[in-house]
C-alpha cells in the first residue's frame, strides 16, 4: 500500500522509516517532510495545516493510509476530514484531540474518570483567578499557571514564588501572550517528582502500551535552562518498573479511554501521558494526542512489529486482533542536536557535515528534523535539527554509541546535551 505521512519533524522521519520497513507498503510520501524523508521517502511539497491538499494528494496518488504526526492538524479536524472523504487516517478526532488541545478539557475528563492529577481550578480572567490566588491559597508560591490552548509547549509557567503566579496570570490573562489560547486559565498545584512519558496505541477499546520513555526537555546539561522541544529521549526508562507500568495502566490508561468512550468523543491514535512520578505515585501532568518527539525516535528504532500492521487495525477498530508488540531488547538513546540560539532565534541553512560517516556506524540511525536540501547540500532548517540515535547493549553503551555519532556531524554553532540518558543509568 502507499502512505502518507504529515509532517516535517524527527518524529514524522522516524514513523516514515519505519513504515517503510513494512513488506506491506510501497511507497511512503511525507509532507512536508525534511531532508532526511526525501532519503528514506518521498516528499510531497505541502504544509501540514493545509488539509484540502492533503486530502486531495491522498486521492488522486490512491494513498491507503494517513499518519498525522503533529497536534496542530489533529486539532484542526484533520481526521474529521479524512473521514468524511473516505480516507483511512490515523489519529484521533477533532473532538478527542481535545485532551491536548484544551487543558481545561483534559482536567475536567481527568476529574470525572478519577485518574490522579494535581488539584486544579479553572479562571475565564485574570482578576478573578489573582482574586483567588491572593485569597484562598495557603501555599501560593508552588503553583503552575495554564493557558488553556495550544502555545507551543510555551503556555505553561511553574512557579516557585507567589509574585511570579500573579505575573503569569497577568502573562496569560492580560498581556495576551499566547493569544486566545488564554481564554482560561488552569491554575494548579505544583508537582514534585521525575518525570516520564508513557505512550499507547489505542482504538478506543483495546490499549496496546508502549515501553516508557523519559525526554529532557530543558536546554541545559543537568535539566537547567529554558525549556525546549526536547533535547533527547531515551527508551525503556527503567523507572518504571513492569508492575508500576501495570499500575498506570489500570489507574490512568483504562480510565481515561473508557471516559472518552463514555462522552462519545472515542479515543483512536497514540495517548501520550505525561507523569510526574510523585510519592504518593504516578500522577498525569498532561495528555498528547500523538507520538512524542523525541521520544518516538528511540521508541520505533526498538520495534520489531510491523508498524503499518498495527496503525492499520487501530484505524479499523480492530487492535485486540494484534497480539503484543515485539521490541528489540536493547535500549535506545537519542541525543538532539540544535542550531546556536535554540530555543531562541537562530539561523538558517548553514551546511551540515559528516552525515555519511555517523550513518556507518553500527546501530546508529541519525534522524533528520529542522533539514533541507539546497543544490544537493543537507543544511539546518529549524532549532531542533537531528536526532541521533543509537542501540546499546545497556543505556550506557546506548548513551556511547550515539555521542560517538554526534562526534561526526558538525555545522557551525552545532550543540547538544551531554547528559541525555543518565536519568537511565541509576537503574541501568
Ligand atoms: P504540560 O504542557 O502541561 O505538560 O506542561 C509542560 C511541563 O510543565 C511539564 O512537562 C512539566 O515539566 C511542567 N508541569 C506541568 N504541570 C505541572 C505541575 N502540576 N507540577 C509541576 N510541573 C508541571
Ligand atoms: N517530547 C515532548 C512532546 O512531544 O510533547
Amino acid at each position: 500500500m502507499k502512505v502518507l505521512v504529515v509532517g516535517g519533524g524527527g518524529r514524522e522521519h522516524a514513523l516514515a522509516w519505519k513504515l517503510g520497513q513494512s513488506p506491506r507498503v510501497e511507497r511512503v510520501f511525507v509532507a512536508p517532510g525534511n531532508a532526511g524523508t526525501d532519503a528514506d521517502a518521498e516528499n510531497v511539497d505541502i504544509s501540514d495545516s493545509d488539509i484540502p491538499r492533503l486530502i486531495r494528494f491522498a486521492k488522486e496518488n490512491d494513498v491507503q493510509m494517513t499518519v498525522i504526526g503533529p497536534e496542530a492538524p489533529l486539532a484542526n479536524g484533520v481526521t474529521d476530514a479524512f473521514q468524511e472523504e473516505g480516507l483511512k487516517v490515523f489519529g484521533p478526532s477533532k473532538a478527542a484531540a481535545q485532551l491536548e488541545g484544551s487543558k481545561v478539557f483534559c482536567k475536567n475528563m481527568l476529574r470525572h474518570a478519577n485518574v490522579p492529577t494535581a488539584d486544579f481550578h479553572v479562571f475565564r480572567d485574570a482578576d478573578s483567578a489573582q482574586r483567588f490566588v491572593k485569597d484562598c491559597y495557603e501555599d501560593s508560591a508552588r503553583l503552575v499557571v495554564k493557558a488553556d490552548g495550544l502555545a507551543a509547549g510555551k503556555g505553561v509557567i511553574v512557579c516557585s514564588q507567589r509574585e511570579e503566579v500573579l505575573e503569569a496570570i497577568d502573562r496569560i490573562g492580560r498581556q495576551r501572550e499566547f493569544g486566545d489560547a488564554g481564554n482560561q486559565i488552569v491554575i494548579e498545584e505544583r508537582l514534585d517528582g521525575e518525570e516520564v512519558s508513557v505512550l499507547a496505541i489505542t482504538d478506543g477499546r483495546t490499549i496496546l502500551t508502549l515501553p516508557p520513555a523519559q525526554d529532557h526537555k530543558p536546554a541545559l546539561d543537568g535539566d537547567r535552562g529554558p525549556n525546549t522541544g526536547g533535547m533527547g529521549a531515551y527508551c525503556p526508562a527503567p523507572i518504571l518498573s513492569a508492575e508500576t507500568l501495570g499500575w498506570v495502566e489500570e489507574h490512568i490508561l483504562v480510565p481515561t479511554v473508557h471516559s472518552m468512550k463514555r462522552s462519545r468523543q472515542p479515543f483512536r491514535g497514540v495517548l501520550y501521558a505525561g507523569l510526574m512520578m510523585t510519592s504518593q505515585g504516578a500522577k498525569v501532568l498532561e495528555y498528547n494526542v500523538r507520538f512524542g518527539d523525541p521520544e518516538c525516535q528511540p521508541t520505533l528504532i526498538r520495534l520489531k512489529s510491523d508498524l503499518a500492521t498495527v496503525i492499520e487495525a487501530t484505524i479499523d477498530g480492530r487492535l485486540e486482533e494484534i497480539g503484543p508488540l515485539e521490541w528489540d531488547p536493547r535500549p535506545a538513546v537519542c541525543v538532539v542536536m540544535a542550531s546556536e540560539g535554540y530555543p531562541g532565534s537562530y539561523d538558517r541553512h548553514r551546511p551540515i557535515r559528516g552525515l555519511d560517516e555517523a550513518a556507518q556506524l553500527p546501530d546508529v540511525k541519525v534522524f533528520h528534523a529542522g533539514t533541507a536540501t539546497v543544490d544537493g547540500q543537507v543544511v539546518t532548517n529549524g532549532g531542533r535539527v537531528l536526532g541521533i540515535t543509537a542501540l546499546g547493549a545497556t543505556i550506557s553503551a546506548a548513551k556511547l554509541q550515539a555521542y560517538t555519532a554526534v562526534k561526526c556531524i558538525r555545522w557551525p554553532g552545532a550543540w547538544c546535551r551531554k547528559d541525555i540518558s543518565d536519568k537511565g543509568l541509576r537503574n541501568d
